[in-house]
């Protein structure tokens, strides 16, 4: 499923009000009920309230869902996306979408425009997509769950990831710069540079490995494992170096080590604490995962061995730095949501590239489904438990700098 920005254009502002609707009225109810949706939007009439269902419902931002009881309606990921790109725009974080650059399992990663012109990436987080073309137990353990459970568990992932990057670069970490979050978004700076994954040569892979390493064990002293820590979350920038530049005509060979090559570390969903009770099995992960690359991509293999969590344990114990473990759930991502975050994303089989990477063999998958389930058999429950929506709101204010929240949305 792709951003659909086109749609956008032909909206009225009652479709808009009416969406808004369907989106309050999703928190709370799998299917919404047609006179709740026309409640919350605030129109009076019903002509009014059922063109515009009518509209939505046929760009795909809303979709019919009949159950036992009634029908009634469901935010589509297109919905949610426009919503949360409305929000951008009206906050002038995004002025114009350009292309898609990336289809991941968890996200689609777009460019788009500030109103000055320079390139942004829109990163949507599409939690539980996957688990709609995967396995029976997805399923069945989805059809279970709270409403909405995508579009809140993906509204999560976009929170951590936003609060994580703001507190690396806050402390010197090379991570792209996070401007603004809205639901399941974030708007961060564009990284002129590819994954390490599609560079083929490096001239010196002993230096970019063991820089690799020593960010690993920085992360560590700050209290984090990235949990995800390869060649596709990293992305190597070719900084030219001028000092060099008069050697480049003599010697073409020279040529290639005229660049430093800083590497740029993305994809923060998954961060775990040097406290968690599997950060022994994160840590080692993060490592060998850069260790069998390099091996296998540039024949290289470190005299060094390790470095193993006991060398990052010391070093975060000895050196502290600032805990950005605490310092992130201080600021608003609290140890609840991350623990709801992490379960789900374990239970729909969200692996990261991790698993990417060992399916990269198989064949394309053919076209997803709609990440909220669209089959009408699924839905079950109607009324549901209320979920900690409020709590969200405000830590959503409270993630210090961000541009755009949830309810000032609304
Ligand atoms: N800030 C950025 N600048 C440039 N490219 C990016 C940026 N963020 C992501 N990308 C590209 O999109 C891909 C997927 O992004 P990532 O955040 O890793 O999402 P996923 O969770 O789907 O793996 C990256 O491998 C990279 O090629
Ligand atoms: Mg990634």
């Amino acid at each position: 499923m792709k951003l659909d920005a086109k749609a956008i254009r032909y909206l009225t502002s009652e479709d808009f009000r009416v969406l808004q609707g369907v989106e309050a009225g999703s928190r709370n109810h799998e299917v919404v009920p047609t006179p709740l949706i026309a409640q919350l939007s605030g129109l009076r009439g019903g002509s009014g309230v059922h063109r515009a269902i009518s509209n939505l419902a046929k760009t795909n931002l809303i979709a019919k869902v009949k159950n036992a009881k009634y029908d009634g309606y469901r935010l589509t990921y297109g919905g949610l996306d426009y919503l949360a790109l409305n929000a951008h725009q009206k906050q002038k974080v995004v002025y114009s979408v350009g292309n898609q650059i990336g289809v991941g399992k968890e996200s689609d990663i777009v460019v788009v425009a500030h109103g000055s012109g320079s390139q942004r990436i829109l990163k949507i987080h599409r939690l539980g997509r996957i688990s709609f073309r995967t396995v029976k137990t997805n399923r069945d353990y989805l059809r279970h769950r709270n409403t909405g459970s995508w579009m809140y568990m993906s509204r999560l992932a976009a929170m951590k990831e936003f609060a994580f990057m703001k507190a690396l670069r806050e402390n010197g970490f090379s991570v792209p710069e996070p401007i603004a979050q809205n639901r399941h978004t974030i708007v961060m700076s564009l990284i002129d540079a590819f994954p390490l994954r599609q560079i083929a040569k490096v001239p010196n892979p002993a230096g970019l490995y063991s820089e690799l390493m020593d960010m690993i064990i920085e992360l560590a002293r700050f209290g984090l494992i990235h949990g995800d820590f390869n060649e596709f979350n990293i992305l190597i920038k070719e900084i030219p170096i001028p000092s060099e530049k008069d050697k480049e005509a003599e010697n073409a060979e020279a040529e290639e080590e005229n660049y430093r090559l800083e590497p740029v570390l993305i994809d923060f969903p998954q961060m775990v604490s040097i406290d968690h009770v599997n950060a022994e099995m994160y840590f080692d992960r993060d490592v060998n995962c850069i260790k069998r690359y390099f091996q296998r991509k540039f024949h290289f293999v470190s005299d060094a061995p390790g470095p193993s969590f006991a060398d990052a344990k010391k070093v975060f114990l000895k050196n502290p730095g600032k805990r950005l473990d605490v310092e992130v759930e201080a600021s608003g991502f609290s140890r609840k949501m991350a623990r709801d975050l992490e379960n789900y994303m374990k239970e729909v089989g969200a692996d990261g590239d991790a698993g990417e990477r060992d399916n990269e063999d198989e064949e394309e998958d053919e076209d997803e489904e709609e990440g909220s389930g669209s089959d009408s058999e699924e839905v079950q429950e109607d009324e549901q438990p209320a979920r900690a929506d409020a709590d969200v709101d405000e830590s959503s204010k409270r993630l210090e700098g961000l541009q755009v929240s949830w309810s000032s949305a609304q």
